[in-house]
């Protein structure tokens, strides 16, 4: 990989923040279906330092995905996975593709070599797997790679790949549905591995290239040209090239973002692609685009009717890259509209670029997350990955909407922390430390106080950090070196100063 750095070029401000005013509109991104996308045009584009080495020129192939035949098959759900186990486990895809793995087959190679490592995790599933070591990951030392270990420990846990956790419940609510609406047409993906090219997350899929999903403050970098996906539509294009014309792609995404109940770094989504035919516009009377969007929001009522009953529904107009129309599908539930979905009439260009001209397609993307904590009442996100079997043994394959019955809280601990910010800072920089050092302990990090010295022009910013776990009394003691470790790393890394 450290052949994609390219030699004398000079990586300037890899980790900057994005202006203050930019991270109102993070808060509510992560475990959206499309927040993230349809909320960046709000934001104001990259300037130079913000941008991250993918605009540097260096030409990232596709990645294809293929079966990895000479490695051996472990476990594909591990149950403790976290980065300290040193191993992770990712999903593969058992299709061939047309015969050209350059990029991914290298990763194998690499694999293989590191395979031996002590931090390596498998990545596995649907009848093959791979090992990826931490290194090839988490690079602390490399500018163009901002991938901390608690990140790494999520990779290769697949949750929507287990039968009886709420998000493998959900992923199968909806496949029912499409078997039943559309028998035996929807071809189904769920273990694509997760660290793709910036070509297939962003470019691919028309994100322009000052797009600000592009910056290092949103998305994980695993080098200049290789992120962990931050979206599921980082394989439209593939899974068109392969010729496929109907898909669901289900997978876990990676973006930085706040922490609190809704919002996680990880989470997962399910992508719906559907082609149609001039044959098929043309029996229907409409044009292309027209039955493209008129299919699109009949299967979409019928998916929400499917996992919420009867309820009402309105569509609002919005904007995604990769497609045109766009559109956020809303529920009335539980006395308010809450967003369901984000969908459009795939652009064009897309279908051309891969092989499909002379066709429209609706697209949709879903965050399974946010669907779930409602349906099965789960009040915090991370509880998810929790191996508590208080929260797991709650739910069982096939039953949607079993209401999770909370079990006792743990008493949280608050910590301040209050710096003069500089221009530089961001909110998910912050957050990512606090992550990176209390890893799940942390709960919450809310601004609580903000002023400016007119004098001095210099603004204070207090956070206040709520620590607390989900299974066991934490120690003063255990805190407070949490806390001190929080201090040393946020003054060092933030170009902050402590008040
Ligand atoms: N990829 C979008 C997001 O993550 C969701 C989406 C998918 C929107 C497909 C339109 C079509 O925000």
């Amino acid at each position: 990989m450290s052949a994609l750095l390219l030699p004398g070029v000079v990586v300037v401000g890899t980790r900057v923040g994005l202006p203050v005013l930019a991270m109102a509109t993070l808060r509510l991104s992560s475990s959206s279906s499309s927040s993230f996308f349809a909320y960046q045009q709000q934001k104001v584009g990259l300037t130079a330092a913000q941008r991250p080495p993918s605009s540097f020129p260096s030409p990232s192939p596709p990645l294809v995905v293929c079966s990895i035949p000479d490695r051996h098959h472990l476990p594909s759900s591990p149950s403790s996975g976290e980065a300290s186990s040193g191993r992770i486990s990712l999903g593969f895809c058992t299709r061939q593709s047309s015969g050209f793995c350059t990029r991914q087959q290298s990763w194998n190679r690499k694999l293989a070599v590191v395979a031996a490592a002590a931090s390596v995790v498998e990545v596995g599933g649907g009848g093959s797997s791979s090992t990826i070591s931490r290194e090839e990951v988490v690079r602390e030392d490399d500018p163009t790679n901002n991938v901390p270990d608690t990140v790494f420990g999520k990779i290769g846990l697949q949750l929507h790949n287990r039968e009886n956790h709420p998000l493998g419940i959900l992923k199968n609510a909806i496949y029912s549905y499409f078997d039943e609406t559309f028998p035996g047409v929807f071809h189904k993906v769920d273990n694509l591995l997760p660290i793709v090219s910036v070509k297939a997350n962003f470019d691919d899929v028309l994100t322009p290239p000052d797009h600000v999903s592009r910056s290092y403050n949103d998305t994980y970098y695993v080098s200049a040209d290789t992120v962990l996906r931050c979206h599921t539509s980082a394989h439209q294009a593939e899974l068109l090239r392969q010729g496929l014309t109907h898909f669901l792609v289900t997978g876990d995404v990676y973006r930085r973002d706040a922490i609190d109940a809704t919002h996680y770094p990880v989470f997962h989504q399910m992508e719906g692609l559907r082609l149609f035919t001039q044959q098929e516009w043309e029996a229907a009377g409409m044009d292309g685009t027209a039955l493209a969007a008129q299919e699109l929001k009949k299967t979409l009522e019928g998916l929400a009717r499917h996992l919420f009953g009867d309820v009402q529904m309105r569509w609002v107009d919005t904007y995604f890259p990769f497609t045109d129309p766009s559109y956020e599908l809303e529920i009335f539930f539980q006395g308010k509209w809450m967003e369901v979905l984000g969908c459009g009439v795939t652009q064009q260009q897309i279908l051309c670029n891969n092989g499909c001209a002379g066709t429209t397609a609706w697209a949709f993307g879903l965050g399974l997350e946010r669907l779930a904590m409602v349906l099965f009442d789960i009040p915090d996100i991370r509880l998810f990955w929790s191996n508590d079997s208080r929260f797991t043994s709650q739910f069982k394959s096939g039953q949607l909407g079993t209401k999770f019955k909370s079990f006792s809280k743990y008493p949280p601990c608050y910590k301040d922390i209050s710096f003069w910010i500089s221009e530089e800072f961001s909110e998910n920089n912050l957050c990512e430390i606090v992550r990176g050092i209390a890893g799940d302990l942390v709960e919450e990090v809310v601004l609580i106080d903000e002023f400016t010295n007119p004098k001095k022009g210099k603004t204070s910013h207090c956070y206040r950090i709520a620590y607390r776990s989900m299974e066991r009394s934490l120690t003063d003691e255990e805190i407070n070196a949490l806390q001190a470790e929080v201090r040393q790393q946020v003054e060092s890394k933030l170009k902050i100063t402590l008040r």
